[in-house]
């Protein structure tokens, strides 16, 4: 595609991209709106800098890639679970998204996108790794990757004590998904366990689905299938969780980050 309205700058060869010249705060016209949405299918994560978006905004440029997906625990501000709320500070016990994980994958139809908007940065640190799981199920051999394509996993959560005294909005949610799943835009092949919440291989017995696992745990953190997002103050990521997973590195304790995460709903994972 020849873009008109923005400018790309990839990260990486692999994952990545900053777009320039738009102001997602004023309402994007068809043509804008899907160049936006080719360089993020292209790039996988896409970044936005000096974005001044009121949470109206958000939910608004949230809502042109579909409905909105409500966390089934974490704390939201506004008095709107559409609006989560990413905080860490010198209180914090722990930070949201501290290990390899794709958002919410123990839902039955798990988000398709998230876009995290920070407001308030550390002076260093506190940025996010992202990976390609194209990338990862690309780098399997041919044998690895037809075995893995008739494997189904067991995804759980398990919010219990992570979010403090804030009442869950719904139950924790439990699936089970192909372990290699199609994009249902690009039709690439992406793996998808993580170790946030996928919990073991279906069919396998304990010790089998333990090493697998630990295998591909391991295999998707090569650091070749990866970039590293350094946040300013209004600065937008915005990651596809089909094809990607993410790390927040929080290497700022006693500083504070904080913003808001919008989360777009998506499909059932097929084959
Ligand atoms: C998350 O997993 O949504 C948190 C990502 C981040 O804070 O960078």
């Amino acid at each position: 595609m020849e873009y008109q309205h923005i400018e790309v700058e990839p990260l990486t060869p692999t994952i990545g991209a900053t777009i320039h010249g738009v102001d997602l705060s004023r309402p994007l016209n068809d043509r804008a709106f899907d160049e936006i949405h080719h360089a993020w299918m292209e790039h996988l994560v896409v970044f936005f800098r000096d974005q001044e978006l009121t949470p109206e905004q958000h939910l608004e440029f949230g809502r042109r890639f579909g409905p909105l997906h409500i966390h089934p625990a974490a704390p939201y501000v506004h008095d709107n679970p559409e609006l989560m709320h990413i905080h860490t500070d010198r209180h914090s016990h722990r930070n949201n998204g501290a290990g390899w994980h794709s958002d919410v994958s123990a839902d039955e139809e798990p988000p398709l996108g998230s876009i995290l908007h920070l407001h308030q940065v550390p002076p260093r640190g506190g940025d996010t790794l992202f990976a390609s799981m194209y990338a990862a199920y690309d780098a399997l051999s041919a044998p690895m990757q037809n075995w893995l394509e008739g494997l189904k996993a067991i995804h759980r959560a398990d919010y219990s004590g992570l979010y403090g005294n804030h009442t869950p909005q719904r139950a924790s949610p439990q699936s089970t998904h192909p372990v290699i799943r199609t994009h249902p835009v690009t039709r690439k092949k992406t793996l998808y366990v993580n170790s946030g919440f996928t919990r073991r291989i279906d069919g396998l017995n304990a010790a089998e689905s333990q090493r697998l696992l630990q295998f591909l745990f391991e295999h998707i953190q090569n650091s070749a299938f990866q970039c590293r997002f350094q946040w300013q103050q209004n600065s937008i990521a915005m990651w596809d969780n089909r094809c990607t997973q993410h790390l927040a590195i929080w290497d700022y304790f006693p500083e504070t980050r904080s913003g808001i995460r919008v989360t777009v709903k998506g499909d059932r994972p097929f084959c």
